[in-house]
């Protein structure tokens, strides 16, 4: 049979990666965070890497290598052998990965390492752009979607979870221009595939939502 993939596209903190990684877990197949993959060459290269030109671009994307190993919750990926943690996961890297993700050598390369993962295994495959562009194939898309307020609001609640400090206007303000430049870029924009199922989740719970995809999920297979 071939490899079967799910895709995840929705803005920044609409939970795609819970639902995801619940998904991956439930169906027994291995996940793959490909904003990791964006934050990952966007803390590799550093800032203001978006202003280098196309040479220099190209040539340092030549050294960067991604691996996916494991399956369901344990899904992980690497960089070069060395596996992507916290370091990327800060507000000022995602920053970093939005403004790389406008650039075309960038989208086609990780394009490219995307599409390597999925011909090698089944996955759920979480993004931008994994519907619309990378695996216009995929035996099933869905679009998550939620008001940035209530993004904010869960993104704030995490963190605070985790012990870390956080402010919920900062949150709302970073998230509104991460959704600003992702909608508007030229190249692969945010937005659902046409035959993508939308569910907008701000005003559902987290086990509302999981039940929703999975069921969804499996009358499709
Ligand atoms: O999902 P996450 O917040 O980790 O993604 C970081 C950034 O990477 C996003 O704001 C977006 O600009 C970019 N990205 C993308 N396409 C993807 C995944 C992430 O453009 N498939």
């Amino acid at each position: 049979m071939d490899h079967v993939v799910v895709t995840l596209d929705g803005p920044a903190g609409v939970g795609k990666s819970t639902m995801a990684k619940g998904l991956s877990e439930a169906l027994g197949i291995p996940y793959l965070d490909t904003g990791a993959m964006f934050r990952g060459v966007a803390w590799r290269l550093g800032r203001n890497a978006w202003e280098w030109d196309a040479d220099r671009l190209a040539r340092a994307l030549e050294e960067i290598r991604f691996d996916l190993h494991g399956s369901g919750a344990d899904s992980g990926l690497s960089l070069n052998g060395e596996p992507l943690g916290a370091e990327i996961r800060t507000e000022e890297v995602g920053m970093w990965a939005s403004h790389v993700a406008k650039l075309p050598v960038i989208r086609d390369f990780l394009k490219a390492a995307q599409r390597a993962v999925g011909e090698r295994s089944s996955l759920v495959a979480e993004g931008r752009d994994m519907g619309s562009v990378v695996f216009p194939n995929a035996l099933m898309k869905f679009f998550l979607d939620a008001d940035p307020e209530e993004r904010a609001r869960r993104r704030y609640e995490q963190l605070r979870a985790m012990g870390r400090e956080a402010d919920l206007e900062a949150l709302t303000k970073s998230i509104r221009a991460r959704d600003e430049q992702d909608r508007n870029r030229a190249v692969a924009p945010l937005r659902a595939a046409s035959d993508a199922v939308v569910v907008d989740t701000t005003r559902l719970s987290e086990e509302v939502v999981a039940a929703t995809l999975l069921e969804t999920v499996r009358q499709r297979m």
